[in-house]
């Protein structure tokens, strides 16, 4: 029988205290709702050298290649390494680093490098698309295979980290000026990094809309398709019209600081026309300002409005944590579709 591994996964270091936070609170979360919790036991978060880790013994030693390029993608975890608390005699801990990489289509710095007001932090983006994923029926299926929504894209956070993953992407957003500016910064971002991009624009005059379809990747290589769409969001599906059914719906619900929109009259509008679009077995992730609704009331409101269902076992009913001074409290719903 195989010695179980004990790991310790460096919390993805961060230069903000803010972001220091976030993590240390969602890091547990994320790796224990990852497929290795099949594998994996004890998961807690330890100190070593003023350092924190996430550690957990694995059943079954060690990590494949498949392990590292999971633990790779995760947000919230960084390094990995083997832990012995003693060996030949030498006192420990002691840790011997294991390799960890993913083969991302796009640097996940297209994500990072845009800045504006308003913007949903990158790491978090990540956090929720991998916990979408995880709750989903396609939690071990490969990122190429799925396509992933943010209907409320904003500045096209969640679309960047898609693609970088390697699926394909698409956002709405009801500010014309930020659907385009996403649509154009994705194209010159490929430009610069040598991807090959195609552009075209569309408009949608039954709609009074418009939206911009890119190719990213040669035609001969399986491209990539990412569609943003300027529009409101009640109107996704048709918005969408030719990029498929969405496997997992993440987004950012309006604040309130920067965008001011009752969330129950957001989500009365918009969420049976989200649940109606999603592949069967699909997930949805959202994060809000969870002082302004409280969990249950947002649960609720969920299952009222659509036939998803809310992800209720551990971690996903805690999955609350602070942002800043001005969002004191933020939550996360996961839900699924049938
Ligand atoms: C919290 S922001 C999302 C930010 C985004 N995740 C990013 O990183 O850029 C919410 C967005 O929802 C958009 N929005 C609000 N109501 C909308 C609607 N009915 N249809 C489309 N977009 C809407 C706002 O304009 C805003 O950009």
């Amino acid at each position: 029988m195989p010695t179980p591994t004990t790991l310790a996964v460096q919390i993805a270091p961060q230069r903000s205290t803010q972001y220091a936070d976030l993590v240390g609170d969602l890091a547990v979360a994320e790796i224990s709702a990852s497929p290795l919790r099949h594998r994996a036991s004890g998961f807690a978060l330890r100190d070593i050298a003023g350092q924190t880790y996430v550690t957990f013994a694995l059943s079954e030693g060690p990590l494949s290649g498949a392990d590292g390029a999971l633990l790779a993608s995760l947000a919230t975890l960084g390094n990995a390494f083997e832990l012995f608390e003693a060996l030949g005699g030498v006192e420990g801990p002691l840790l011997r680093p294991v390799p960890v990489s993913y083969p991302h289509l796009l640097s996940p710095d297209i994500a990072a490098v845009r800045r504006y007001k308003g913007k949903t932090s990158e790491l978090f983006t990540l956090f929720m698309c991998n916990v979408a994923k995880f709750a989903s029926a396609f939690a071990e299926a490969p990122w190429r295979d799925l396509r992933v929504f943010d209907p409320l894209s904003g500045g096209g956070t969640t679309p960047f980290t898609a693609l970088s993953l390697g699926a394909h992407a698409a956002g709405v957003e009801r500010e014309r000026g930020d659907a385009e500016s996403t649509a154009m910064f994705l194209a010159q971002y490929c430009r610069e990094a040598r991807v090959s991009v195609g552009v075209r624009e569309e408009k949608l005059r039954p709609l009074a809309a418009h939206r911009w379809r890119l190719r990213v990747g040669r035609e001969k290589e399986d491209p990539r398709a990412c569609l943003i769409a300027a529009g409101d969001s009640a109107l996704s599906r048709d918005l969408l019209a030719g990029f498929g059914r969405p496997h997992l719906v993440v987004t950012d619900l309006p604040y309130g600081i920067q965008h001011d929109a009752p969330l129950a009259e957001l989500l009365s509008r918009c969420l049976p026309a989200w649940a109606g679009m999603m592949e069967p077995g699909g997930a949805l992730a959202f994060s809000w300002d969870s002082t302004r609704a409280g969990r249950d009331e947002m649960a609720a409101l969920v299952e009222d409005l659509s036939p998803l269902r809310v992800v209720r076992d551990a971690p996903y009913g805690d999955l609350a944590h602070r942002v800043d001074r001005v969002i004191k409290r933020r939550d996360v719903i996961v839900a699924r579709a049938g």
